[in-house]
């Protein structure tokens, strides 16, 4: 029996630790989220029984009305982090507006989004699903927090994470200082370090894309996916294909075998379908940490300034040289199309 294990609120003070300015604020708020996961990993673990317990709609055994996980996930964490003084406004995928935290509790420093529950479809096939989370820092001076310190671009987070509730739940996040990861031990409760400092495969394994999708892509897309499946493998290492169809545990997979991950836009899609704030870019600065790259075919995904909280984007993802494979043809094959570049007069 092991006597001496990190738990993720050691390995988050220590971190803090090494900045003596830190206020410990960040590192409360990270561990408030992680207690928001233990929640939502308990009632996903009962899913499965909810045919025999009561449908949701139905009345569980305390008379109370049993809610959809997705509905259960996002109350879970709006809960766990409105009163705590350190949020002053939360963004969630299924919240439409922008949530400032209620009146009666203080407003904190910072803003958080979220998808309270990724691939929330598998739940239905005992599948793995997740939480993503992003944090910024206040733009506004005080009071409660507004649209302006939620709709801020990528790099200026100040941490992002997800938790993935497969085979075992998993808390991985970033603060800037790399990648780490946590596995909970349900039997004592505890998320405990399990992988320090993840790095991703600079060539993937990997490619993971929604393939029914193909005829809807453009040129681009289709050529890139072709490239990816081994028709130029002197330019790309042919890949394997896996989908799952949740991004976080598509993301998880690839980041720890390499790969690249792509929900490119399509006819149906033309923005793509993925969310830039509460997908998109908590997964991008990760995935930079972890020194992969992510891109939504022409601008980095971090450099992406939101002008709605809810705003789509194409979004290619993952191991470096195979996102940079990806975007090279995205970029190639619109350029044969619009003619060749004007030369500048000299
Ligand atoms: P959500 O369950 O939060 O709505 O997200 C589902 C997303 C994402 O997890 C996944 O990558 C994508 O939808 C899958 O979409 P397709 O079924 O179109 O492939
Ligand atoms: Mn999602
Ligand atoms: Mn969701």
């Amino acid at each position: 029996m092991q006597t001496s294990v990190t738990t993720i609120d050691r390995f988050i003070n220590e971190q803090e630790d090494q900045y003596p300015a830190a206020t410990g604020e960040l590192s409360s708020l990270l561990y408030d989220i992680a207690l928001a996961a233990k929640l939502i990993a308990a009632a996903i673990r009962r899913a499965g029984l909810v045919n025999i317990l009561g449908t949701a709609g139905a009345q569980n055994v305390q008379g109370e009305e049993q809610q959809k996980l997705d509905v259960f996930a996002n109350e879970t964490i709006k809960n766990c982090l409105k009163h705590t003084g350190r949020v002053c406004v939360m963004g969630s995928e299924e919240d439409e507006d922008i949530i400032p935290v209620p009146t009666e509790y203080e407003a904190g420093k910072y803003a958080v989004l979220f998808d309270p529950l990724d691939g929330s479809s598998n739940i239905d096939v005992n599948s793995a699903v997740g939480t993503i989370f992003s944090i910024h820092r206040r733009r506004s001076i005080d009071g409660r927090g507004t649209s302006a310190d939620v709709l801020q671009p990528g790099c200026t987070q100040v941490a992002a994470g997800y938790v993935m509730y497969g085979s075992s739940t998993m808390l991985v996040y970033t603060t800037g200082q790399g990648v780490h990861g946590f596995t909970l031990d349900p039997t004592i409760g505890e998320f405990l370090l399990s992988h320090e400092r993840i790095v991703t495969p600079r060539i993937g394994k990997y490619y993971s894309v929604n393939e029914s999708n193909f005829g809807r892509w453009d040129k681009g897309t289709q050529t890139a996916v072709r490239g990816l499946k081994g028709d130029t493998p002197d330019v790309v290492a042919p890949k394997n294909s896996r989908y799952i169809g949740s991004l976080v545990a598509d993301f998880h997979r690839n980041l720890i075998t390499g790969g690249v991950f792509l929900y490119p836009a399509d006819a149906r899609n033309p923005d793509g379908k993925l969310r830039l704030l509460y997908e998109a870019s908590p997964m991008a600065f990760i995935a930079e940490q972890a020194q992969g790259s992510a891109t939504d075919g022409m601008n980095r995904i971090l450099d992406i300034v939101p002008l709605n909280l809810h705003q789509r984007v194409p979004l290619v993802i993952g191991s470096r040289e195979d996102v940079g494979f990806v975007a090279d043809t995205l970029r190639r094959v619109a350029q044969r199309a619009s003619g060749p570049i004007a030369q500048p007069a000299l």
